[in-house]
């Protein structure tokens, strides 16, 4: 069976990345059990670009979910990427605590406070 990791890796086929070629792809898995991929989605007009991780979140949010058990997030890198700070602000308003990075061969589990100490809060 595949791990979160894994799916994360597959989910990078369905990148929208004509401007990058820079592909992306999480794995999200909820408390329900289900898990939700995502990949990047690029526009002409850059700025309104959606990450992996947002792609994902935003699709199990939008069915329902609220609550999270990790996510996994792979990209061709030499180390395990890193989700960009807007990414991270988004895990923490679902507390998404457990984080899975990846690239194509490794992977390594952080949490969320690790890369986000502090996050805006209303
Ligand atoms: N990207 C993600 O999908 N997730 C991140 O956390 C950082 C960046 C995407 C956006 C863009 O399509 C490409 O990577 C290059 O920035």
């Amino acid at each position: 069976m595949d791990t979160l990791i894994d799916m994360a890796r597959k989910a990078r086929s369905n990148a929208y990345i004509p401007y990058s070629k820079f592909a992306v792809g999480a794995a999200l898995l909820a408390k329900s059990g289900r898990i939700y991929t995502g990949a990047n989605i690029e526009n002409a007009s850059y700025g309104l670009t959606i990450c992996a991780e947002r792609t994902a979140i935003v699709k199990a949010v939008s069915e329902g979910e609220r609550e999270f058990e990790a996510i996994a997030i792979a990209a061709d890198t030499k180390a395990p990427v890193l989700p960009c700070g807007a990414c991270l602000q988004v895990m923490a308003e679902f507390h998404i605590d457990r984080v899975i990075l990846g690239n194509l061969t490794e992977e390594k589990e952080v949490s969320l406070s690790d890369l986000l100490p502090h996050n805006f809060t209303l």
